[in-house]
């Protein structure tokens, strides 16, 4: 076994594993489709195991347009890597994920990029025992993800890539364009790695760090940009947070679930302080913190995990309120009071006992 931990105790396995048996069922029937050389499905199978397709008995998973998604597999067929941007925890990592999956079979050729990643941990690196007995060789190298993804043929993620040093980011440049990366250590042939059909690259971009206007122009060219914004439809989140909150309780084994009242009170909520209007069209405070969909679905889980641990078998506004207002203060503190002010007024414009529940469990929230 060698420390590898056995598939049931992984904490979170890879898209490809967790929705294996929908991927080999849309494979099947793709049968020998034309598809982009080297994709393991086709661009309609790849839509739809992204969206879900309950026609196909595909379970949903990303929500968001057709026409965006459809853009975005479109990109991935084209000689242009696909970029990501949006605000945090607007799954912009899900989706990478879920079309690295479709398309690759393999999600895991991911970088992850932040202010120390270095070209080594993007393309490749040495072993330096082999390097020393043997000199530069093919064996002695060590690949990491692009040079993996070009020899398999397979999508790259590259999280974050705004993160990383300019000179970091342009080592891409070459890899794009040319497709091909230059191994200048190694003779002959092996000089040069070209990339296999199939290969490309999706990277993500948050638009709250700086930086996308800090890449380089030549950089920018090479990627198609499509923006994620958080779901539209008031309905298609509260379903959305709803299944998502209940499959992570699962695995958690937490029985409690939050009321549906109070889940679609904290989803009302949230996206009136996201959009910083009422749902009427009054104008709020705006928080600094984004209150993203991601952020709904963790208040939703550690609410009902606090009240299963520590409460008395029913999940509260309270739970809710103090997990609320963690995740508002985590930016700035001062989140925590324009929460106060945003729950003890929205009784006027919202009917119903969750709204009262929430405005009494504000109160307790430090206030002036
Ligand atoms: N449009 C969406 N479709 C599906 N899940 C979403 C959506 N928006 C947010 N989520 C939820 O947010 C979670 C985290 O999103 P993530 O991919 O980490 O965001 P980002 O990379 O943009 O910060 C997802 O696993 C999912 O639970
Ligand atoms: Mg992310």
């Amino acid at each position: 076994m060698s420390g590898a931990v056995v598939r049931e105790e992984r904490q979170r396995p890879p898209a490809e594993e967790l929705h294996a048996a929908e991927l080999a069922q849309l494979a099947a029937r793709d049968g020998a489709a034309p598809r982009p050389a080297g994709w393991r499905l086709t661009p309609r199978s790849v839509l739809a195991f992204v969206r879900g397709d309950a026609e196909l008995g595909v379970a949903p998973k990303y929500v968001g347009s057709r026409a965006f998604v459809e853009r975005c597999v479109v990109a991935l067929a084209t000689d242009r890597g696909l970029m990501l941007v949006g605000e945090p925890g607007t799954a912009k990592s899900l989706l990478s994920e879920l079309l690295a999956a479709a398309i690759s079979g393999d999600s895991t050729l991911t970088i992850q990029g932040s202010a120390a990643t270095t070209e080594d941990a993007i393309a490749y690196s040495w072993n330096y025992a082999l390097l020393l007995a043997e000199g530069p060789s093919a064996r002695a190298l060590v690949p990491a993800p692009l040079h993996r993804g070009m020899s398999a043929g397979a999508i790259v993620r590259f999280e974050e890539i705004t993160r990383c040093a300019i000179e970091v980011q342009d080592a891409l440049l070459g890899i794009l364009s040319e497709r091909a990366l230059a191994i200048p250590e190694l003779d002959g042939d092996a000089r040069t790695l070209f990339a296999r059909r199939g290969f490309n690259v999706i990277a993500t971009a948050n638009t709250r760090d700086r930086g996308v206007n800090e890449m380089s122009a030549a950089l920018k060219r090479r990627f198609s940009f499509e923006t994620v914004l958080p779901i539209a439809d008031p309905q298609a989140e509260l379903e959305l947070v709803e299944r998502e909150a209940d499959r992570r309780l699962a695995v958690a084994d937490v029985p409690l679930r939050t009321a549906p009242e109070l889940t679609q009170a904290l989803v009302t909520a949230c996206r009136e302080l996201r959009a910083g209007r009422t749902e009427d069209g009054a104008a709020l405070e705006p928080l600094s913190s984004a209150m993203s969909t991601a952020e709904v679905v963790s208040v939703c889980f550690a609410a009902c995990a606090q009240a299963h641990w520590f409460g008395a078998g029913e999940v509260t506004a309270d739970h809710v309120v103090t997990q609320l207002a963690a995740t508002a203060a985590k930016d700035d503190p001062a989140d925590v009071l324009r929460l106060r002010h945003y729950l003890r007024r929205a009784t006027d414009g919202h009917a119903g006992d969750a709204w009262h529940a929430l405005d009494a469990a504000a109160e307790q929230l430090a206030g002036p």
